[in-house]
């Protein structure tokens, strides 16, 4: 077992090839295999002879992984002593036994493992092949002398720890297995091999120029002349046909051209804008191993939300997601599958990327990327790595993958000196320093990683794009992350500690835009508004997509007072603008851009004149009393106030000042007039409640709340809560929605009349937290189905929340499973929340949307409905 005691470089591998859909045939090996699970690297070997014995084994799925996951972001789960790793250490044994197809051609064939976690030994009909190295890179093994007509015995032991962990660690579930496709395909003779296909498009004169090396064109595109450009906004394809000897294959051509000029990264000419995502490998049940539906199934609710552009974080993806970015048309960054983060709390001394001894199985890796995947043109920029500190050994990397395709600028974040890269590139940067570098960058400026969408949030996107459109290097970013990794369990998502870790980062891993079922979550609806690519105010409409014309496009419009239709869309080119001409109406006016599929791409609204729907209501019978309210300050901590800021984090400065403990002492009773206060603390707040009947059997309510003594920490919140039957499980509310918004993510709410049930109103985060807040509201109610209940309307705009358990409960709660309803539901009303910003890794909420305690006046009124409460 050498090979878990020196670098991680494949043994007995051929070169690279890309991963081309030829006519030579192929034996997929996906299937049901047998399987061991065994403690440590050095089991017996017996298991890849033939004649080996495993109808005890286990039957296991492949692609699969196995073992029990684990969780870390940074930190290595092993002792840090490069390339050494501990004695305990997962190995799967693996065997399946296969005939070839009839008609399988005798000569060469290549058995390819597209991903084995993290490197795996291999034997056919009991030869010893070799080692695979690079866990999300191709392997290929010469069997053809090997093969047998039936009967062939493949046997792959994997580890879950190898050389190649120091190279492999990315913030994701260590969780080893042969987790892509394995399969055999036939190599005939001077076939398809060292193939390199480059299209470029001349944007000045037109025209395409098909480079087709190591094999002949047999159809397509002349190899220079007028051509339809590929952008990810107009993803056109070509089918070629190439030729080598025996070996034909189609291959999706699109013609496009990457430049940097004058410090500013175009395509074809233009300027672009990433509206991107960092995308990891993931399904709640089957981990890294992804069918070929997710991954389309990925893009196109991507695409659904304005998302224009990938960077595969933090590996290369699975080959047959660059075919469909090629046709569903995204900007990709390809990542190499390179991070050595754990090197960092040592200040990063023994970090491969520095040592000359792992310069090998660094540009190794740079260069089976490059040939894998240079012939897609969606790749428009490759990416050394994440996180693996500086050093000589980028440099190789950098060299390896220039000499392999000069066409795409190169990517790394922490080549904070461009020494070996070509855009500045940085993650989680604040506003203002984002501001401060397209002031003064020379070159194309991204942030490959910000707004973290841990939890609730991200706040503050919009002022990002702001940014993003003022300065033109400043290029867009990407978000961390799409997908929360959260396994599947009945207790809900599971993430790190909840498989026993002795080390781990708890539910850091769940930071995505849509849940771990891939179900929407707030932050990508905002998101969706936040970077759509059509503006549309009362002013006009603009059209700032960077290639594609409105041309197809359709407007509707509608107002809240009735009365909406269709517009025809100004066939306006990128960049341009044209007045709207909406007929006039009533109330709220919402003007929405769909594409020529019907999705709604954009949309604007604004107020013409008051609402009907803004009317105070007239109540069903008198209301005896409100209900008992309460003045409230705490919300369950969202991930962003756990972690944000320096330490003491919010979270930590809320509690240690006693918010989710205040005591109330009256000082008077008529007006009620309370002084509210934690223990041991010297300040509070002061609150005046008023209540009065009114004439037409509503009741009124106003609440003057100051603070009192000296004040050190921002407010959760400042507001209302009150109880109401379970029974009121009708919401409707005039104002933003129909989804939940704060402050600073708001661009989302529409106004207008929503109405769901409570337990619709809850966002599930998979770690429970301060969730499901309305924004802007005028007014809700809450009733039973008959239409009983009570309606609670605004002088001013409220939030408004409304859930079956009360804020202590879901502050308690550790997985969603916990959440239990009561028989009570539990209504804030607030004045005002604190941002939620994107500390949970980057800044905390702007200074606007930072809560400070201050004088505040909540006036509401409460109406019955039908039978009332
Ligand atoms: C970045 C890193 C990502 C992820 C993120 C936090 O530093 O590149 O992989 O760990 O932070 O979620």
């Amino acid at each position: 077992m050498s090979y878990l005691k020196r670098v991680p470089v494949p043994v007995g591998t051929l070169s690279p090839r890309p991963c081309l859909a030829s006519d030579a045939p192929v034996l997929d090996l996906s299937g049901q295999w047998r399987f061991r699970l065994l403690p440590t690297a050095d089991g017996p070997a017996d298991f890849a002879s033939a004649g080996f014995d495993d109808s005890g084994w286990e039957i296991k799925p492949v692609p699969s992984h196995f073992g029990t996951p684990a969780y870390t972001n940074a930190n290595y789960p092993i002792p840090v002593e490069p390339p050494l790793v501990p004695d305990e250490n997962p190995t799967g044994d693996h065997r399946v036994t296969f005939d070839l197809p009839p008609g399988w051609p005798a000569g060469d064939a290549a058995l390819r493992f597209e991903g084995v976690d993290s490197c795996g030994r291999v034997w056919l009909n009991g030869v010893e092949l070799g080692v695979t190295f690079g866990s999300r890179l191709p392997n290929e093994f010469a069997v053809g002398h090997l093969l047998r007509e039936t009967g062939n015995v493949l046997a792959v032991r994997v580890h879950q720890w190898s050389p190649g962990t120091y190279l492999e660690d990315q913030d994701m579930w260590w969780w080893p297995g042969i987790f892509r496709e394995v399969r055999l395909i036939a190599r005939p003779a001077g076939g398809l091999d060292q193939v390199r296909v480059q299209a470029g498009f001349d944007h000045e004169t037109g025209l395409g120029t098909l480079t087709v090396d190591g094999a002949e064109v047999v159809s397509g595109p002349d190899l220079s002349r007028p051509v339809r450009p590929w952008t990810a906004e107009t993803p056109y394809l070509y089918d070629v046909v190439i030729r080598s000897g025996p070996e034909t294959a189609t291959i999706r051509v699109g013609f496009r051209t990457v430049s940097i000029e004058d410090g500013v990264l175009k395509v074809n000419g233009r300027r672009i804008l990433f509206r991107g995502v960092n995308r990891h490998e993931f399904h709640p049940v089957t981990g890294r191993a992804l069918s070929e539906e997710v991954m389309r199934a990925d893009l196109e609710l991507m695409r659904a939300h304005n998302v224009n552009a990938v960077r595969t974080s933090h590996y290369p993806p699975h080959p047959r997601f660059l075919d469909f970015c090629d046709e569903l048309g995204f900007w990709v960054i390809d990542e190499c599958d390179l991070e050595t983060h754990g090197f960092e709390p040592f200040g990063w001394q023994g970090n491969p990327t520095d040592d000359p001894a792992w310069r090998e199985a660094l540009e190794d890796r740079a260069r089976r990327m490059v040939l894998r995947d240079r012939h897609h043109p969606s790749v428009i920029m490759w990416s050394l790595g994440n996180e693996a500190g500086v050093g000589r050994n980028l440099g190789a990397m950098a060299a390896a993958m220039r000499a392999l395709d000069s066409t795409r600028p190169l990517h790394y974040e922490g080549d904070r000196t461009c020494e070996h890269t070509d855009v500045n590139s940085r993650m989680y940067a604040p506003h203002d320093e984002v501001a401060q570098i397209g002031q003064s960058t020379t070159r194309p400026f991204i942030l490959c990683e910000y707004g973290h969408a841990m939890g609730n949030g991200p706040g503050g996107l919009s002022e990002y794009q702001r940014l993003f459109e003022t300065f033109e290097r400043c290029q867009g970013g990407f978000i961390w992350e799409w997908i929360d990794h959260g396994i599947a369990s009945e207790r809900g998502f599971l993430y790190g500690g909840d498989f026993g870790e002795e080390l781990h980062d708890g539910s850091f891993i769940c930071d995505g835009l849509v849940f771990p079922d891939r179900t929407p979550s707030p932050g990508l609806a905002e998101y969706k508004k936040v970077i759509e690519p059509i503006r549309i105010t009362r002013d006009g409409i603009e059209n700032r997509y960077d290639f594609r014309s409105l041309e197809g496009f359709s407007l509707r419009w509608g107002y809240d007072g009735g009365g909406g239709g269709e517009l025809p869309c100004p066939p306006l080119r990128p960049g341009e603008q044209a007045p709207l001409e909406v007929p006039p109406g009533s109330g709220w006016c919402t003007v929405s851009a769909l594409d020529p599929a019907g999705h709604e791409i954009a949309w604007g609204q604004w107020q013409d004149s008051p609402s009907r729907h803004e009317l105070p209501a007239i109540p069903d019978g008198p209301l005896e009393r409100g209900p008992e309210v309460r003045l409230d300050v705490w919300r369950a901590p969202i991930d962003n106030d756990q972690f944000g800021g320096r330490p003491p984090k919010l979270a930590q400065l809320w509690r240690d000042a006693g918010l989710h403990r205040m005591k109330q002492r009256t000082i008077s009773l008529d007006p009620l007039r309370v002084r509210l206060a934690p223990a041991a603390a010297n300040f509070g707040l002061l609150a005046t409640y008023r209540w009065e009947p009114q004439a037409d059997g509503s009741v009124r309510l106003e609440v003057e709340v100051e603070p009192d003594g000296q004040w050190h920490v921002p407010l959760p919140r400042v507001g209302l809560r009150f109880a109401l039957p379970a029974s009121l499980g009708i919401a409707q509310w005039f104002g933003g929605g129909p989804g939940e918004a704060y402050p600073d993510s708001r661009q989302a709410a529409k106004m207008g009349l929503h109405r769901m049930s409570v337990d619709q109103m809850q966002t599930p985060y998979v770690f429970p937290q301060e969730n499901g807040a309305r924004i802007d509201v005028r007014w809700a109610s809450l009733t039973d189905s008959g239409g009983n209940g009570l309606r609670i309307e605004g002088d001013t705009p409220f939030l408004f929340t409304a859930r079956r358990w009360t804020t202590e409960q879901l502050d308690a709660a550790r997985h969603t499973s916990e959440l239990v309803p009561s028989d009570r539901i539990w209504v804030n009303v607030d004045a005002a929340q604190h941002g939620l910003g994107s500390g949970s890794c980057g800044p905390v909420a702007l200074p606007a949307y930072v809560l400070h305690p201050k004088r505040l006046r909540i006036a509401l009124r409460f109406v019955r409905l039908g039978n009332g409460v």
